[in-house]
C-alpha cells in the first residue's frame, strides 16, 4: 500500500493542473451574468467526484444553484464522514487591482509561499480547499484504505447565504446522516503552526435606505432648510458606536458570552505579532473595542461594519446637489448565543428610532446565520489534532475565527452532529480580495492531512 506522502509527490502536478482547470470557470454566485458558469462548475465537481471513486453522484436541483452530492458506502456499520464545501466564489472586483486575471490561474511565489501559490479567485475560498478533499478521497480509494463511509455535499451558494442549502438540509436529514462533518473553508495560524477553528461568528446583514425630499435638489436653493439624507445617514451610522467602540443598539450585547480570564489567557497564547499585523496592512495603528485585544476583537466580540455606502453625485468634477436618497449595506458579526434574527430586529427598531424628523428610513434584512463553537474534547477534534500533529510535526492550536459559515450551526441543529473545521488557508491569502491565492504547500499538506483524519476518527470511534 502506498503512503499518502509519496502518492502526493507522484501526483502533485496533476493535482495542481486539475485545480487550475476548476479555477478557470468563473462561478460567481452573486452575479447572474455568471449563472451558466456556476452551473458548469457544478458539473465539473460532479465529474471529479465520480472519477475519484464515489458510487453515486447526483446534481440536486434547488431554487437556486445546484448542490453536488456524492457518496461512497463501504459498510453501514462503520462511521460516516460528511464533507461540506462550496464551489461558488466571490466576485472578482475591483478587477484592476489583480496582478493577473482572476480566472486565469498562475503560480507565483510570495514571501509566505516560497514554494509558490496559485493566484485565482476561489483558489483558497473554497475551490482549492474543497478539492483537497476530492484528492484525499481519490488516494484512499486508489490505495484501498478508505476506513469509513463518506458523503460529499458541495454547494454553489455559500457566498450568497446558503438559503437553498438550508431547505435541502431540512428536507434530507436521513440522506445526510453522519457521525461528523468535515469542512476545509477556514484558515490556520501559519504554515509552521497549524490551528483548528473552534468557533465561527454569526452574521446579520441589512441594507438601509434614507429618503429625504422627493427629488434631488439644488444644494444652494434648498441646502440648510431640508434634511440631507447623506448627512443624516452618516450621523446615524456614526452613532451606532460610542467613544469606546461599543455598539449602541439597546439589547445588542444581552446574550453575548463573556469569556473567563482563563479562557482569554489561553487564547492569548497563540502566536501573534501586532507589529507584523500592522505592517501587513500598512496601518499605523489598530482600532477597535476598548478592553479587548486585536485577536479578541475579531473573534469573540461582535461587530458592526458598513460594507458599502452610496448616494448623491460621485462622478467627475462637482455637482451641487442634495440627493433624495442615501443607502448603506451593514453587516454585524455575532458571537455564539446571539440570535441573528433577533439582532436584525433590534437593529431595525433602533435604526428607525434614531432617524430625525425630515427623513424616512427603510431597513431591508438580507441573510444571516448563527455563530458556532465546538468543544475540543470531541473525537472529531482529537482526530483532527492527531492528523495535524503527524503532518506538521507539532499539535494544532484551537482558534476562534471571525468569519462566518452560517450553515454550520444549522448542520448541528438538523443533523445533530459536530463540525470539524480543518482549514489550510492563511489570513494573508487574500480571500474575497484582489489577488486571492492558495499556497501549493497548503494545498498538498491538506491532501496529506485529510486521510489521517479519517484514519484517527475511525480508530477513536471504536
Ligand atoms: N470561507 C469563508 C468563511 C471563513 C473564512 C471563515 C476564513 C473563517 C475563516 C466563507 O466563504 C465566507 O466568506 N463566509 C461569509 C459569510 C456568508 C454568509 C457570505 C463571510 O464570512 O463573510
Ligand atoms: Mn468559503
Ligand atoms: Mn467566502
Amino acid at each position: 500500500m502506498e503512503n499518502i506522502k509519496s502518492y502526493v509527490q507522484e501526483n502533485k502536478d496533476r493535482f495542481i493542473s486539475e485545480l487550475i482547470e476548476l479555477l478557470k470557470i468563473p462561478s460567481v454566485s452573486a452575479d447572474s451574468a455568471y449563472s451558466q458558469d456556476v452551473i458548469d462548475t457544478s458539473e465539473a465537481v460532479k465529474l471529479s467526484l465520480e472519477k475519484a471513486g464515489c458510487d453515486k453522484v447526483e446534481i440536486c436541483e434547488t431554487d437556486g444553484y445546484p448542490i453536488v452530492y456524492g457518496e461512497k458506502t463501504i459498510d453501514p456499520a462503520l462511521p460516516t464522514i460528511l464533507v461540506y464545501g462550496h464551489y461558488d466564489v466571490q466576485p472578482a472586483d475591483p478587477i484592476e487591482l489583480w496582478t493577473s486575471p482572476p480566472f486565469e490561474p498562475v503560480i507565483k511565489t510570495t514571501d509566505i509561499h516560497p514554494e509558490g501559490a496559485i493566484f485565482a479567485r476561489g483558489a483558497c475560498d473554497d475551490k482549492g480547499q474543497m478539492y483537497m478533499h476530492v484528492k484525499a478521497f481519490e488516494y484512499m480509494i486508489q490505495n484501498n484504505n478508505l476506513p469509513c463511509n463518506v458523503k460529499f455535499m458541495i454547494e454553489g451558494e455559500e457566498e450568497v447565504g446558503s438559503v437553498n442549502l438550508k431547505t435541502f438540509v431540512e428536507n434530507n436529514t436521513e440522506k445526510l446522516k453522519n457521525d461528523v462533518i468535515l469542512i476545509s473553508d477556514t484558515g490556520m495560524i501559519s504554515n509552521q503552526q497549524p490551528s483548528i477553528t473552534t468557533g465561527l461568528r454569526g452574521l446579520s446583514y441589512v441594507e438601509v435606505e434614507i429618503t429625504g425630499p422627493n427629488r434631488d435638489l439644488h444644494s444652494g436653493l434648498y441646502g440648510g432648510a431640508v434634511a440631507n439624507p447623506i448627512n443624516i445617514l452618516a450621523k446615524m451610522i456614526a452613532s451606532l458606536h460610542d467613544e469606546n467602540n461599543h455598539i449602541t443598539i439597546p439589547g445588542f450585547y444581552d446574550n453575548v458570552e463573556e469569556l473567563s480570564l482563563e479562557e482569554r489567557a489561553e487564547m492569548a497564547k497563540a502566536p501573534f505579532s501586532l507589529e507584523d499585523y500592522k505592517k501587513a496592512l500598512d496601518l499605523n495603528d489598530v482600532y477597535g473595542e476598548k478592553g479587548y485585544t486585536t485577536n479578541e476583537r475579531n473573534s469573540i466580540r461582535p461587530t458592526l461594519d458598513v460594507n458599502g455606502i452610496w448616494g448623491g453625485y460621485t462622478g467627475e468634477g462637482a455637482k451641487t446637489v442634495i440627493a433624495s436618497k442615501a443607502f448603506a449595506k451593514i453587516s454585524m458579526r455575532l458571537v455564539p448565543n446571539q440570535d441573528w434574527e433577533q439582532i436584525t430586529e433590534l437593529f431595525t427598531k433602533h435604526f428607525i428610532s434614531i432617524a430625525p424628523a425630515g427623513v424616512t428610513v427603510k431597513v431591508k434584512p438580507h441573510h444571516g446565520g448563527q455563530g458556532y463553537v465546538t468543544p475540543i474534547d470531541s473525537i472529531g477534534y482529537k482526530a483532527a489534532n492527531m492528523a495535524y500533529t503527524e503532518t506538521f510535526g507539532i499539535p494544532a492550536i484551537p482558534v476562534r475565527s471571525g468569519g462566518s459559515i452560517p450553515i454550520v450551526a444549522l448542520f448541528e441543529k438538523e443533523l445533530k452532529s459536530k463540525t470539524i473545521l480543518m482549514g489550510f488557508g492563511l489570513d494573508s491569502d487574500a480571500i474575497h480580495s484582489p489577488n486571492e491565492h492558495f499556497g501549493i504547500f497548503n494545498y498538498l499538506k491538506g491532501i496529506e492531512t485529510i486521510p489521517l483524519f479519517y484514519k484517527y476518527f475511525v480508530e477513536l470511534s471504536k
